[in-house]
């Protein structure tokens, strides 16, 4: 594995780095098919980014909820602990899939592109350490508003926010900068020579 520039790391990049953006600039976005995206593999695979995206909707609805005081300390705990639990639980088998068995595939048939593998799989640990950071954080909010803790709710809940947005900012620009190294590879080589879609 190569080690990975400081500059191409989740936290400092802005989309993917030049150098791995050549099949990116023949498929450009706008330019994907329904056939590539409704593919066996990718239409799966973009649905579970579709779940993420969607937690991450509803994670930053309940905590602006919250601010503005539309819901009680009561919903919001029942909301995130469930919200939360599914974003771990589905991030988990999500990321192991990726790197234990999706990398893998494209590692062996795309040499140019493995530095941008290599990249996505450390990305992976970015999130996770992210994620550690946002659970603890979250944790000291349920245990406030369990125990009616007499402390500035608005402030904690600010600063548990400022976390959210930097958990979420790293998440969605992985989810984005990851379709962008594979869907351009499957839209020229097709998901069979990865191995996938079967
Ligand atoms: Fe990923
Ligand atoms: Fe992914």
């Amino acid at each position: 594995m190569s080690p990975i520039k400081k500059i191409d790391q989740l936290t400092e990049r802005d989309g993917l780095p030049k150098q791995l953006c050549e099949l990116l600039n023949k498929y450009p976005r706008d330019t994907w098919t329904k056939d590539t995206l409704n593919g066996n593999w990718v239409g799966f695979w973009l649905g579970r980014h579709s779940v993420f995206r969607e937690i991450c909707n509803s994670l930053k609805h309940i905590i602006n909820q919250l601010l503005d005081g539309s819901i009680s300390h009561q919903n919001f705990m029942q909301q995130y602990i469930h919200l939360m639990n599914m974003m771990l639980h589905n991030l988990d088998s999500h990321h192991a899939v990726e790197d234990n068995y999706i990398f893998p595939k494209f590692h062996q048939k795309s040499e140019k592109f493995r530095y941008g593998l290599e990249l996505l799989e450390n990305d992976h640990h970015l999130i996770h350490q992210s994620i550690d950071i946002l659970t603890s954080e979250g944790n000291k909010i349920i245990t406030t508003f369990n125990e009616k803790k007499d402390i500035d709710h608005k402030l904690l809940i600010g600063g548990y926010s400022k976390v959210n947005d930097d958990f979420d900012k790293l998440l969605i620009a992985h989810l984005h900068d990851e379709e962008d190294l594979l869907i351009p590879l499957v839209s020229e080589y097709g998901e069979e020579y990865f191995g996938l879609g079967h």
